[in-house]
């Protein structure tokens, strides 16, 4: 039956990494709320800025057709945040600006369409009174409460069949390759493209590494004649070393306010950079250790860029076209989570600020560990 909605205004917008779904789940809100009713659909250009300095643009069919299998997000995207907005050389809290623009644009809902930075920034829009609903979309699967994120499963693909490749020339020319993948400060994507692309060791930040046991590992196979090896690296891998200094801050960072805060905030980002993210210096220290000639392919961007795969359409379009029933029922401050088949309202404060770290006792943990594959623990 097709849904009864009331007449008024949906505003959306992307914010963060663009990620590849994130047009199709625009289509999906646009043209569920065009074909039931009545509600016009304002898209925000840029993130939150667009929001800010109220650069919009009217989401009609003509601008919602063809967009579905197109990658990228044809509002823009950006990373800046309504509290902590870049506005000449300095950062301004910008909230009051973007809660005004909410109201001159007459604004029921607004849809917000991001990681977990992005929830966080909502869910202070939504304490701020704005009616705010938001759908899950990361590369890095991320974010809890839902069972995925729209945008995984293509970066997944991509960083697949960059393994395959690489697999060939790895065995040619009897090499350690070394893959790293995005992911932030999860291993999700290296855990499941490592495993999919069978690689003999994978590195992610939530089961630390060192350096002498992936090298133990990869020096085994060649003792059974394995000449070359695969190694997928989370971006975010972490050395135990590195793992325990920052587990060392986070315990100090419970309860502590204020100017010490902020310190130790610095401090953890600076040991986030010293530790995560080493991919060059590990696969160096890697050939000394092993004596195999050792290179290295950073996927980066190419993991988020270009078509989405059909899962994610299918996904953002779920998510899209259900926002509009919590929008019918004025449910609001919610996420839209994937819940097997069904979609499921999540409240924001359940999820903002969380991160959903892969469990070290996860199936995929186990089913490569029953194949030997190392994760240099
Ligand atoms: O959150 C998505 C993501 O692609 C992460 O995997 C990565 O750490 C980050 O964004 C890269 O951000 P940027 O595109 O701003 O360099």
């Amino acid at each position: 039956m097709a849904k009864q909605i009331r007449s008024g205004h949906i505003g959306i917008l992307t914010s963060g990494g663009d990620t590849p779904g994130l047009n199709a789940a625009i289509r999906g809100i646009g043209k569920t709320a065009a074909s039931n009713g009545s509600m016009q659909v304002i898209g925000f250009k840029d993130g939150f800025r667009g929001l800010m300095e109220n650069r919009s643009v009217r989401l009609d069919n003509n601008m919602l057709s063809g967009i579905l299998t197109l990658g990228g997000t044809i509002l823009g995207t950006s990373r800046d945040k309504p509290h902590k907005m870049p506005m000449g050389g300095k950062t301004v809290d910008m909230t009051d600006v973007i809660v005004e623009n909410y109201h001159k644009n007459h604004l029921d809902v607004l849809v917000c369409m991001g990681g977990g930075g992005t929830l966080k920034n909502a869910f202070r829009l939504s304490q701020a009174g704005c009616n705010i609903i938001t759908l899950p979309k990361t590369i890095d699967n991320d974010i809890v409460g839902t069972d995925v994120t729209f945008g995984f499963d293509t970066a997944l693909g991509i960083a697949v069949d960059a393994i395959d490749r690489l697999h060939s020339t790895a065995s040619s020319h009897h090499r350690v390759i070394i893959v790293e993948i995005m992911g932030h400060k999860v291993g999700w994507l290296a855990l499941g493209a490592g495993m999919a692309g069978g690689a003999d060791a994978i590195l992610i930040p939530e089961i630390p590494y060192t350096i002498d046991k992936l090298a133990d590992s990869i020096l085994e196979r060649v003792s059974r004649g394995k000449r070359f090896s695969i190694v997928a690296v989370a971006e975010g891998a972490i050395t135990v070393e590195g793992d325990r200094k920052i587990k060392a801050v986070e315990k100090k960072l419970e309860g502590t306010e204020g100017e010490e805060r902020a310190k130790l905030k610095d401090q953890l980002s600076a040991l986030d950079s010293e530790y995560r993210g080493s991919t060059m210096a590990m696969a160096e220290e890697l050939q000394i250790i092993t004596g195999l000639e050792t290179r290295v392919t950073i996927l980066g961007h190419l993991q988020r860029g270009g078509t989405p795969s059909a899962l994610d359409r299918n996904l953002a379009t779920r998510l899209g076209t259900s926002a509009i029933d919590y929008i019918r029922d004025e449910q609001f401050g919610i996420m839209v989570a994937v819940d097997g088949e069904q979609c499921k309202a999540v409240p924001l404060q359940d999820v903002a600020g969380k991160i959903n770290y892969v469990p070290p006792d996860h199936s995929w943990v186990t089913a490569a560990r029953n194949l030997a594959t190392s994760f240099g623990d």
